[in-house]
């Protein structure tokens, strides 16, 4: 019978003698057959240990040197040790460490704040986390954020660290809105003068104005941050007075067909402004013309109205500072039917050449339209348009006759009618060729 004893010289407390099956501790147990067992070593179990044998004939020892294998962590280098972020942006600083025991990874930011726990983190820093995997996340970076961040990774072997610089950038601020030196506002009108910035971050003084009546003069945006400033100078003058046209109200004009018609337009304004009239066909009219005329004051004169003339006539008073318009309805009067301009009856002589054309006029007018028709020597009725053998009648009335023969003579009548009433009028005699 052998009896085992384990003496633990360095390591356990001195004297410290574990017999054999037996345990000690946890992580201590030595078998029956004398074989020490030590379970999860660790740095503190190295040393020297010394075994001894015994029985009734004697005793042996033998003294056994444990030497623990350990390696001092090593962070990884970083790539980009100095980093520059704007504003707001996410950054992370990772730690990744070899080391025997695996290493404790803890940081020490900017504030000095130490860091060891895995999770959100309190300071007074812009919020950040630790991952388990030993990364240091910045989640919205701010000018506090700045500064070292230093990772530390320990074990019993030693220690490691790196030191992350962080800059926080911004941009410098640039107002958007175009240059423009000079604007004009209208007296009793307001307007704005916009002015944003681009920058991280930026604060902007003056950024709207409404500007009214006495606020003439310069003005200036300012946009600031850190990196710089911008500014953009405006200078605000009171414009001109924007034309307007009185009497707006009267609107509808009525004339008797082949008079004239006055239709005036008085505008106000500064500088003065220019009198344009617009044709009920929209074509801008020309001062001077056989059927109108534009007088300085801006009134315009429609000469012999009919009913083609009818229609809305626009007056357009414009100047530097804008436009007004006034619009006006022209209509002709209910008229029973004249012809060739006159009211009555009208006999015209027409002496025709052999072989020639004649034309006999029959301009007729009346509101509504009257209908027209001729009526020749045999008793032909012609309406317009007519075009048979060597007769034609146009639209506007006039008879035609090409190659004029003796047999042509004899008295052409014009007749016109509208709802207001009948005219028999223009009596053409056509006096044959060959009495000349
Ligand atoms: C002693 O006993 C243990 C457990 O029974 C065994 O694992 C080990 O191999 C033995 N040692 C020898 C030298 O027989
Ligand atoms: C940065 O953010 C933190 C948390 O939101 C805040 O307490 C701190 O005042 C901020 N610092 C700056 C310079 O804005
Ligand atoms: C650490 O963990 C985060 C999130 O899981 C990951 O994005 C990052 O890449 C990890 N870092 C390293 C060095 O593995
Ligand atoms: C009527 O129209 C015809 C053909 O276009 C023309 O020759 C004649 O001069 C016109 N008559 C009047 C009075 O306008």
């Amino acid at each position: 019978m052998i009896n085992f004893y384990l003496v633990l010289l360095s390591v356990l407390p001195l004297g410290a003698t574990i017999p054999a099956n037996t345990k000690h501790g946890s992580r201590f147990e030595v078998f029956k057959n004398g074989t020490f067992f030590i379970k999860n070593v660790q740095l503190q179990d190295r040393g020297q240990y010394l075994c001894t044998a015994h029985n009734r004939f004697g005793s042996d020892r033998m003294v056994i040197t444990l030497a623990v294998q350990t390696e001092a962590p090593r962070i990884q280098p970083p790539k980009t040790p100095e980093l520059s972020i704007y504003l707001g942006k996410t950054v992370a600083f990772d730690c990744l460490a070899s080391g025997k025991p695996p290493a404790q990874i803890s940081w020490i930011l900017p504030d000095r704040t130490f860091v060891r726990d895995p999770g959100t983190i309190h300071t007074v820093l812009s919020p950040m986390s630790l991952l388990q995997n030993g990364t240091l996340r910045i989640h919205s970076a701010n000018f506090s954020s700045k500064g070292d961040y230093k990772c530390i990774a320990s074990n019993a072997a030693g220690a490691d660290t790196v030191t992350y610089q962080l800059h926080v950038a911004a941009l410098p601020p640039s107002i958007s809105e175009e240059v423009q030196d000079t604007v004009i506002i209208q007296p009793d009108r307001s307007m704005y003068a916009h002015c944003s910035a681009k920058g991280e971050p930026v604060s902007l003084r003056n950024r709207r104005y409404q500007m009214g009546r006495k606020d003439e003069g310069d003005y200036t945006c300012h946009a600031t941050n850190k990196l710089g400033k911008d500014e953009r100078k405006l200078s605000v003058k009171l414009g001109s007075n924007a034309p307007q046209i009185g009497l707006k109200s009267q609107s509808l004009v009525k004339v008797k067909l082949g008079e004239s018609v006055k239709l005036s337009c008085q505008a106000t304004g500064e500088p003065k402004p220019r009198i344009t009239w617009i044709s009920p066909h929209t074509d801008v009219i020309p001062p001077l013309s056989d059927k109108y005329r534009v007088v300085d004051d801006g009134t315009l004169i429609l000469k012999k109205v009919t009913l083609a003339d009818e229609g809305k006539y626009a007056c357009v008073a414009r100047n530097s500072a804008g436009d007004d318009i006034k619009n006006m309805i022209v209509e002709a009067e209910l008229q029973e039917p004249y012809i060739n301009g006159v009211r009555g009856k009208t006999t015209a002589k027409l002496l025709a050449v052999s072989y020639q054309t004649a034309l006999l006029d029959c301009r007729v007018e009346g509101k509504p339209e009257p209908k027209v028709w001729w009526l020749t020597p045999y008793g032909h009725s012609l309406t317009p348009p007519y075009l048979g053998g060597r007769f034609q009648v146009h639209q506007n009335g006039s008879l035609e006759l090409r190659g004029v023969r003796k047999t042509d003579a004899g008295r052409y009548k014009c007749f016109a009618k509208n709802h207001l009433g009948e005219l028999l009028e223009a009596l053409s005699q056509l006096t044959p060729p060959d009495q000349v």
